[in-house]
């Protein structure tokens, strides 16, 4: 105590520890009851208050054992603590000092031990991921929400498990912190990432597509942009397959991640959308190398160093497992679907379409394009309906805009298609990145494009289609 009184350093740290903690107990307190639910709050409990604490105490240590001042009172050196304790006067001083040392040092390891636990589950909750970096992480917090992940943290995909892991998240983090404090961050955010991105480790602690077995039906519901939006169907059996089990054999789509097929790939953008050359090899110890002769640039691995190849994995498939955004047809497919727009709106389909495909510079300037666009035509066109199904036409109006909304984030630079989706072969990406019949092996053999390979089309944009009739009984 003497010590610190003779050092400005550890006045100083003093002073800090002193006005913080009876803040940073209260809100840490706060917190954790769930009384103030801000993400501001957080920030500054965790990330401002709790570190400057930390450094408080670090002050006064520093300043004891190095900036001591001038009159060195001999503190901790042999003879001074004889001295103490030889003299009864001054070892009653020693012990109440030596209490009021462990009884601090008691309340300072209980708040640090307090801020780190909730500073932890802060750090890692989908509010501090999302909300915080709020403009950055919009386009995917939104997408999120509306995605059959919306329960699964932001973290539970983007960290793995272990030490590791953690330590690269925590400095990613930062840096991420950094760049969104100062606004220097790429518009769209790049993708595939490179950093913190899911490992097929962390689909499988959920999910196990080696006991996957069967087919899957699916049907997908369109609406023509005619005068009755009319509602047709395409059908697909999807040979989900599985990736071998228990003697059962690797099968169907997810015959990829059976262990006994290893498909590593070369491509040549950073996309990965051209793939040169792809290799299969097989548990027996066999090789296939199917190349293509169409990219000609010097092929990319996974760095921009590295010449290298990658190893096929879950996320080369479902590369949007949650944030999914789709196409305008899509989205105003999905809201007709749900009845959120009314298919009784005449022409909606196409309307809606016509509205949401033009250049915003803004979702703001999007929401009242579309509102005021379409009160003007139905007014103008079916002043009748207009009249008597006004709260239809504001609910489609709502409708529209999300559809909108919800894929289209101008601020961040994301149009329609600015995100593809590689589970499928929309404009021959996704499976027909590899599935092209032109990747071929020196005997010839292709990765097959029959469309038998992954599903059977069951009907297509029919309206009313049969197999659906039958499959329910009537
Ligand atoms: C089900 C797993 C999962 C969850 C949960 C998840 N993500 Fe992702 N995220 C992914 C995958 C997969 C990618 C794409 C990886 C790639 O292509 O390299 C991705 C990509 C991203 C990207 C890069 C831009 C993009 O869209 O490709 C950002 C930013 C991101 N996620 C943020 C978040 C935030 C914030 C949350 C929580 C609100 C979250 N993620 C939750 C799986 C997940
Ligand atoms: C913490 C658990 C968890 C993790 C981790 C997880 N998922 Fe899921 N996933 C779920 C749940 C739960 C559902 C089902 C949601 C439902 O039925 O609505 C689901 C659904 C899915 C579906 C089906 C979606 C649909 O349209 O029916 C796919 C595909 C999927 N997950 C892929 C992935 C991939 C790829 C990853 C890794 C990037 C992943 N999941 C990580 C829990 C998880
Ligand atoms: C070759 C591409 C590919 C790979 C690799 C792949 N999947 Fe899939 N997966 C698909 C397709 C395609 C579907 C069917 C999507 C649909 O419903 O139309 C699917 C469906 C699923 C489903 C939903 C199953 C159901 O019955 O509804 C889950 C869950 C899933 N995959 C998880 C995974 C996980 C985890 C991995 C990695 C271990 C993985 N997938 C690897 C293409 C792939
Ligand atoms: C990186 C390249 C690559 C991509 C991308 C890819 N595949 Fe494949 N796939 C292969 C290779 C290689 C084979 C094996 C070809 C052979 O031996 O004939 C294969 C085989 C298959 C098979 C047959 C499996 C069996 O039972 O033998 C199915 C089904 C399949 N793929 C579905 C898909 C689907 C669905 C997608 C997209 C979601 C997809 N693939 C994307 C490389 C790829
Ligand atoms: C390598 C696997 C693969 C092959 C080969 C393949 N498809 Fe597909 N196809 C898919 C997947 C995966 C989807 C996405 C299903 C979904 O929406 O989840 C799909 C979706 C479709 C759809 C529905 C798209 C929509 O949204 O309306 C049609 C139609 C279709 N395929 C037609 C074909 C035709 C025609 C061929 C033959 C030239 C073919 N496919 C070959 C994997 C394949």
């Amino acid at each position: 105590m003497k010590g610190m009184k003779h050092s400005k350093v550890s006045l100083t740290g003093a002073i800090i520890t002193t006005v913080t903690f009876p803040i940073l107990l209260v809100s840490v307190i706060l917190d954790l009851h769930g009384t103030i639910h801000n993400i501001y709050f957080g920030f500054i409990t965790y990330l401002v208050l709790g570190p400057l604490f930390i450094a408080g105490l670090l002050l006064i240590f520093i300043g004891i054992f190095f900036f001591k001042g001038k009159e060195d009172i001999g503190l901790f050196t042999f003879a001074y603590l004889k001295d103490q304790f030889t003299s009864p006067d001054r070892f009653a001083k020693l012990r109440k000092l030596i209490f009021l040392i462990t009884a601090l040092t008691f309340a300072n390891i209980f708040i640090i031990a307090l801020t780190s636990y909730s500073g932890y589950h802060f750090t890692e909750s989908v509010g501090f991921c999302a909300q915080f970096c709020h403009s950055a992480m919009e386009p995917e917090h939104t997408a999120y929400k509306n995605s059959p992940h919306s329960r699964v943290a932001c973290v539970e995909c983007h960290i793995g498990k272990g030490a590791e892991w953690f330590v690269k998240s925590k400095i990613s983090g930062s840096r991420q912190l950094l760049a969104v404090a100062t606004g220097n961050f790429s518009r769209p955010i790049e993708t595939p990432i490179h950093g913190l991105r899911p490992a097929r480790e962390t689909c499988e602690e959920c999910h196990r597509p080696e006991l996957f077995h069967g087919d899957k039906l699916k049907a997908i519901d369109k609406y023509l942009p005619d005068e009755n939006n009319t509602h047709v169907q395409t059908v697909l059996l999807m040979k989900i397959g599985s990736g071998g089990y228990r003697g059962a054999e690797a099968h169907g789509i997810h015959w990829h991640v059976s262990p006994d097929n290893q498909i590593t790939y070369r491509h040549a953008d950073r996309g990965r959308e051209q793939i040169s050359e792809v290799t299969l090899s097989k548990a027996d110890g066999t090789q296939l190398v199917f190349s293509s002769d169409e990219y000609t640039s010097e092929p990319r691995g996974e760095n921009e160093h590295d010449a290298g190849s990658r190893l096929m994995d879950c996320i080369d498939c479902h590369n949007r497992p949650t944030h999914i955004y789709v196409g305008p047809n899509e989205a105003l497919d999905h809201k007709l679907s749900h009845g959120e727009i009314s298919q009784d709106l005449p022409y909606i389909k196409k309307m809606g379409y016509d509205l949401i495909t033009q250049e915003y510079a803004s979702q703001e300037e999007a929401k009242k394009s579309i509102a005021t666009g379409l009160r003007t035509w139905y007014g103008r066109k079916y002043p009748e309906l207009v009249a008597k199904q006004m709260p239809l036409l504001e609910q489609a109006i709502a409708g529209v805009q999300a559809a909108y909304t919800e894929n289209v984030f101008p601020e961040m630079r994301i149009g329609w298609n600015t995100y593809r989706n590689f589970l499928g072969h929309k404009d021959d990406s996704g499976c027909f990145r590899c599935h092209d019949d032109s990747h071929v092996t020196a005997s010839g053999k292709t990765i097959s494009q029959d469309c038998d390979t992954c599903h059977i089309i069951l009907a297509e944009e029919e309206e009313n289609p049969e197999v659906l009739a039958n499959l329910a009984g009537y």
